[in-house]
Formats: C-alpha cells, structure tokens, sequence
C-alpha cells in the first residue's frame, strides 16, 4: 500500500546541470513551507494529518452515520475546494457510477457549483419521494453560487419538512465565526463542523469539507488521513530528495525549458474527478504574477481518441504526468471468440489490467518520442489508504512548487475579478460605478 514517484521516463529531458542549479530555490522553498513566509497564515494542512482531531473524526462519523440511516440523498452544496475533493474521493473509493450503484449508502449529489438553473432542477428533482439531508459548505460563507443553491435547497426542505426536522438534516461546515453562512446556521440551530482558519479552500479535503461526505459514501476516513501522515514521514524521512520535492522541481525545469502545459493523465476513469481536483489545486496556487503552468488533463485511453494527436504531434509547450494504478480491483480476462473475426484473438485470456499497462507503456514511450516528457505517480490500491498519500504528496508538491516558482501558492487575487464585474451586472449595492464602465463596453462590443 503505497505511492511513489517515477521520474525514470524523463531523463532524456533532465539536464542535470539546470536539475542542480534547482537545489537552492528548493532549499529556500521548503524553508517557506517549514518557516515563516507568505502564506504562512493557510498552512494548517501541512500538519494536520500527524495529529488530527480525535473528537472532531468522531463528531463526523457520527454525522455521517446519522445521514446514512436517516436519508436516501445527501445534497452537497459547495464549489471549488468547497466540493472537488469530495466529488473526486467518493468517484475514486466507490465508483464514478456510486449514484446509481446497489449499496446501503445514500446518493450524493453535488449542487451549488455553477449558476446552471438546468443542473439545479434536474439535481433537485431527484430528491422527490426521497429523505434528504444537506451539507452545505463555504469557508467564507458568502460565495455566490453555494449561497443561491442553499435558498433553492431550503424552500425544497421546507415544502418535505418541518422547521425541527429540518434542523436534524441540515449539516453546515464553514468559518467558526465569520461569514453570513455561520451567523444563520447558529440562527437556526443547525449542526455545525469547523472549517480551520488556516486551511484554505484547496487544501480543505481531509477536513471536515471533504471528510463528512466522503464519510457518508461509507469510506474509512481515517484511513485516508493515516494514508496522508504516512506520506508525510515518507516526505520528513527522505530531506531534499524525497517524492513530493523531486516531482515539484522536475516541473520548474520543465517549465522553465518552455513546457507550459502539465497534462495529468489517468488511464482510470474512477480518476477524472481526481484531475478536476488536482487542476484546481495546482491551478490556483501557481496561476498567478503572469506565471504559472497551465495543469490540463486527460483520462487515457479515452483522450488518446481525441487529444492524442495534439499531444503526441502538436505544439512542444507539454508535460505529461501520469497517474499509474497498479492493481486492478476486478480481475477481468479479454474473452476468447470462437472465430476471430476482430483480430485480437492473441489477446483472449489476458488480463484487462496488463493490456491497459502495456497501451500505458506504448503512450508514454510514443509521446517521450515526441518530445512530450513523461513523469509517473503510481499508487498500489484504488483505496483510503493511497488515496490519502497522493493527496498529501500533492498537497505538498504543489506548495513547494508555487515556491520554487516564487509565487504565494495559498493566495487566489484572480478569481475576484469575475465576481466584481458579475456582481456589478446582476445590480449589486455599491457596484454602481462598475457596472456603468461595464455597460459602457458591452454597448461599444456590440
Ligand atoms: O480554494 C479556494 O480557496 C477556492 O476554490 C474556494 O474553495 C471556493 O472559492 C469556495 O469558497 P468558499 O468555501 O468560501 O465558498
């Protein structure tokens, strides 16, 4: 049961000399992560693992279980890191199919992460002639989409329950004290879970944010923290050259040799909401001062069919990093066919899981060809246990990869600018100026 980093397929792309020249930013980046420094404020996460809240693990099995006996759907209201990690640990531990899969656990659905009216109604219709409970999720409380889904959610609460059964099923993880979200579940006495001050968004999942979901599909959440401790010592036994740092600074070399693009790439479908995740963590933690690599991602071979030609021929701006599960949940054989009229009768008898590595092998090899470097983070077992390692091997990847790019990784300025033009279009109270300069715009586009 473990991860590991393989950078073995790149090293026609590694100049040792630049890989060198890499060792004092990296030295001065984990004396950020470790030390005081910008971002300081958001680094809660680094040792959270090694000594978790007891009570507050128990506090959630016991909401979870709560959820699991009292309802047949858990809505989720969240967007960004207030609903990735969730949405990825449950596709990834049960099934991209988990909703309509037989099991004794409810549906989750995830809601409130676009304005989509569609998504909203086809997602609550769902609930009809079923028991409902709801988490809803906001660290700062007063974000748009999460907050317009919770009033559809409410009025959908309160046409099935009444005030004080509504308060048993209404589950709010937020800031401890600020923030709108807080002030109305203390209001009406809903069930409340922390979100800690100093875990930003992205790097909220093995908190109560991801945790209470995550525990209601029926996984072991504890252990997938103790899968992330585990890849914490792994980091601390391994000083500058272990897993995390390498793979952290083998993307500023290549970024810094114009490879632009990082593609995370799978060749497991239950990982395509892991790849949302991890874009929006590498994504908003490294995007920033006109810099960054842009993460992209593709679930192999189904990509091969559509982006396989940019990768393999396109522009030279690429780095793949492929996500490698080593064993295979169900064994399955290719059947035999009593005439073979496709061909493929060499392969009757194989295991699925050799012909995936093997379209695996030739990928990389062809794509290395092409000028496309190949790094791999292989886990053994699609469980809690690898699952909290890659996420922590991530977390801290990423951390000492926004500093070695020199950039404050736990900040996001960015993303407020689509809110205040959006804010000034929809009429907002004091947006009045803005909302002048934008109509001015539009009027001139049009
Ligand atoms: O990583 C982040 O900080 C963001 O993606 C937030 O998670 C996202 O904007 C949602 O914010 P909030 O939890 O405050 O509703």
């Amino acid at each position: 049961m473990s991860v590991r980093f393989i950078d073995k397929y790149a090293k026609e792309f590694i100049d040792p000399a630049a890989l060198s020249a890499m060792g004092e930013r990296l030295v001065a980046a984990e004396a950020k992560l470790k030390h005081h420094s910008e971002g300081n404020d958001y680094k809660g996460w680094y040792d959270m693992p090694l000594n978790y809240d007891e009570a507050e693990i128990a506090a959630i099995e016991k909401a979870a279980e709560k959820i699991r006996t009292e309802s047949d759907v858990l809505l989720v209201i969240g967007i960004g890191g207030s609903y990735l990690g969730a949405r990825a640990a449950i596709e990834f531990l049960r099934s991209r199919y988990y909703n309509i899969q037989k099991k004794d656990t409810p549906e989750i659905y995830f809601v409130g992460n676009s304005f989509s009216g569609d998504d909203l109604a086809e997602t609550l219709a769902l609930c009809e002639g079923k028991e409902v409970s709801v988490n809803v999720i906001s660290k700062s409380g007063t974000t748009t989409e999460s907050s317009i889904a919770f009033r559809f959610v409410r009025h959908m609460m309160q046409k099935k329950y009444t005030n004080s059964e509504i308060k048993e099923r209404v589950f709010v993880t937020t800031d401890k004290e600020k923030g709108a979200l807080k002030a109305f579940a203390s209001r009406e006495g809903y069930n409340t879970f922390v979100i800690p001050d100093d875990v930003g968004g992205r790097f909220s999942v093995l908190t109560a944010v991801g945790l209470l979901p995550i525990a209601v599909c029926g996984a072991d959440i504890r252990a997938l923290l103790d899968g992330a401790a585990e890849m914490r010592r792994k980091i601390d036994a391994g000083g500058l050259d272990n897993d995390a740092y390498r793979y952290a600074v083998l993307r500023n070399l290549f970024y810094e040799q114009g490879k632009h693009v990082e593609i995370l790439g799978s060749y497991e479908p239950s990982f395509r909401m892991m790849n949302e995740w991890w874009k929006q963590l590498f994504g908003e933690s490294e995007g920033k001062d006109g810099k960054g690599i842009f993460p992209a991602s593709v679930i192999f071979s189904t990509d091969l069919h559509s982006l396989g030609q940019y990768i393999q021929d396109g522009k030279r701006v690429l780095f793949e990093t492929i996500v490698k599960q080593k064993r295979s949940r169900h064994e399955m054989f290719v059947p035999a066919n009593a005439v073979d009229i496709d061909g493929l009768g060499f392969l009757s008898g194989e295991r699925m899981g050799a012909v995936n590595d093997e379209a695996m092998m030739g990928t990389m090899l062809a794509h290395t060809a092409g000028g496309v470097p190949n790094l791999v983070v292989e886990y053994d077992n699609r469980d809690e246990h690898d699952l909290g390692e890659m996420i922590y091997f991530f977390f801290v990847a990423c951390a000492i990869s926004g500093y070695i790019l020199d950039v404050n990784p736990f900040d996001q300025p960015g993303v407020e600018a689509y809110k205040r033009n959006m804010y000034a279009l929809l009429g907002k109270p004091g947006y009045e100026e803005l909302q002048k300069e934008l109509l001015d715009k539009i009027h001139n586009i049009e």
